[in-house]
């Protein structure tokens, strides 16, 4: 039997328990919080909805951090409030993008390969892969990336939908620059992915060829060539990695290659298709050199100006119903297009234009995409396009037509809160398309559009790179597939290396 404290001493211990039990709750609450607030898709790796789940995982906020002991959250209301005006999709995207682990916040501190979601390792390419195709003089192995206004251009115009070559090799160049949050004298930059410069500690081997650039700049015959430089090129990658120890030790399996352009790489990709490849779609791939479960789909780069959040016109400034750009006669796969283009074209609210934004001037198109209310994606040649970037920066709710098509970032994306999915056979169907159009009320429309003014920063590409950005959501999905990728691997290599080492 214990007996029972003084009164004064038990009034003393339930302050103390109470007080630290405040503490606790309060520093909960706070890291929770700022989290929100800076819209961090980092989170602890598989837990239910933080916040919005059950009240046991309610607490699991930080990467590393061993999950607090439970303890009531102030009254909790707070909390929900937050996510409840964040709309709990964000919420949940939080979670979910947190999948890959680590730290890495990116918020303060330095960029450390330890906390990174996922370690980069660089291959120094000579300059004619890479920023030499940009008029970049290579005396140094790579551009200084310090002043963000100094480093070499991307060409513009339609070569710039193709550029996230360009955009990945900047970041993570600028990884391992002093970080400061504020961005006085250093880079600030989120730290999902950091530059190793020591192989053995790398999760995935960058290989930093603008493939696009040299598909766009370099096809052509010049002189009395007789192979293009385009060729020249990616003959001289096949040989440069097949040379390389950290190729061969998988195959290339844990190698990141990016052939953005539908026709990019034509030659090497199927001498490459063991490592990873950032795509536009797989539409001129076949399944055995591109697919899902090892490739990453990435957004083109949007050519029309991105709308500010309190510049987008609600659904009753948008008189136009539906709106469509592009060329209505494709080769293959575009054939929808000119039935819907035969069952749409005297519609007083729908809008056709024709050929590419480049043409018709990207102000106009920024315009015309800004004033309706649905934007038509119809499978042309390929099954994706820039114009579903440039509907989602324009706020204008996508329609999808497209059945083949691949999206983005969907394991952590529900496109179906942002856009509107039609099969091509429905769609064609008389009067079937405007009927579903119609039919999405005011509030659903509504709906639809503040989401898209929440994702839409997930489709920007610049540099310095900002949280969550298409950058950002590259290399988290990069670091997603990665995890997979090396269970697999070590796996069949469970016995390899005491065989080859004894
Ligand atoms: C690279 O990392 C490995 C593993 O941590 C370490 O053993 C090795 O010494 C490192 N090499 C260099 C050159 O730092």
């Amino acid at each position: 039997m214990q007996p029972s404290p003084p009164p004064e001493h038990r009034r003393v211990i339930r302050f103390v328990t109470f007080l630290a039990l405040s503490l606790l709750a309060f520093s909960c609450w706070a890291l929770v919080n700022s989290r929100i607030n800076n819209a961090i898709l980092i989170a602890d790796a598989d837990k239910t909805p933080l916040l919005a789940g059950d009240d046991d995982d309610r607490h699991n906020t930080g990467g590393d951090h061993p999950a607090p002991i439970p303890v009531a959250v102030p009254s909790s209301s707070d909390l929900m409030a937050d996510a409840v005006r964040m709309g709990n999709p964000v919420v949940r995207e939080m979670s979910l993008a947190g999948a890959a682990g680590g730290g890495g916040d990116g918020s303060e501190g330095s960029c450390d390969a330890e906390n990174a979601q996922l370690r980069v390792y660089l291959y120094d390419l000579p300059p004619e892969f890479h920023f030499g195709m940009l008029g970049w003089d290579g005396k140094e192995a790579w551009p200084d990336v310090r002043d963000a206004g100094a480093v070499p251009h991307y060409p513009g115009g339609l070569n710039l939908q193709h550029s996230v070559a360009y955009w990945l090799t900047l970041d993570i160049l600028s990884s391992t620059l002093p970080h400061s949050p504020d961005g006085g004298g250093g880079m600030s930059r989120p730290c999902v992915a950091v530059r190793v410069t020591n192989a053995s500690l790398a999760d995935v081997f960058f290989v930093p060829f603008f493939a696009s650039l040299s598909y766009n700049r370099h096809s052509k015959l010049r002189g009395r060539d007789r192979v293009s430089r385009n060729r020249i090129l990616q003959a001289e990658l096949v040989r440069y990695l097949m040379r390389q120890e950290e190729w061969r030790r998988w195959g290339g399996k844990d190698h990141l290659v990016v052939p953005h352009h539908p026709n990019s790489m034509m030659q090497a990709r199927r001498k490459l298709s063991a490592a990873m490849y950032v795509l536009s779609d797989f539409g001129r791939y076949p399944p055995d050199v591109a697919n899902l479960k090892k490739d990453v789909i990435a957004p083109y780069m949007h050519v029309v100006r991105s709308l500010g959040d309190d510049e987008s016109p609600a659904f009753g400034q948008r008189p136009v119903l539906a709106y469509f750009q592009g060329a209505i006669h494709r080769k293959d796969g575009g054939k929808v297009r000119q039935k819907l283009y035969q069952l749409l074209k005297d519609e007083k609210d729908v809008h056709f234009t024709y050929g590419s934004v480049r043409q018709n001037g990207i102000r106009r198109a920024t315009k015309g995409m800004a004033s309706s209310k649905f934007c038509l994606n119809i499978a042309g040649d390929t099954p994706s396009s820039n114009r579903l970037f440039d509907a989602i920066v324009s706020h204008c709710v996508p329609v999808i037509i497209s059945d083949e098509i691949e999206l983005p970032f969907e394991d952590v994306l529900d496109y179906s809160e942002f856009c509107v999915f039609v099969r091509a056979s429905d769609a064609v169907r008389q009067g079937s398309l405007l009927r579903i159009l119609r039919g999405v009320t005011r509030d659903q429309w509504t709906t639809m559009w503040r989401r898209l003014k929440e994702v839409a920063h997930h489709f920007e590409y610049q540099y310095p790179s900002k949280p969550d950005d298409a950058v950002q959501m590259i290399w988290g999905a990069v670091a997603r597939k990665m995890h997979s990728l090396k269970l697999q691997l070590h796996k069949t290599g469970r016995y390899q290396r005491t065989h080859s080492d004894s």
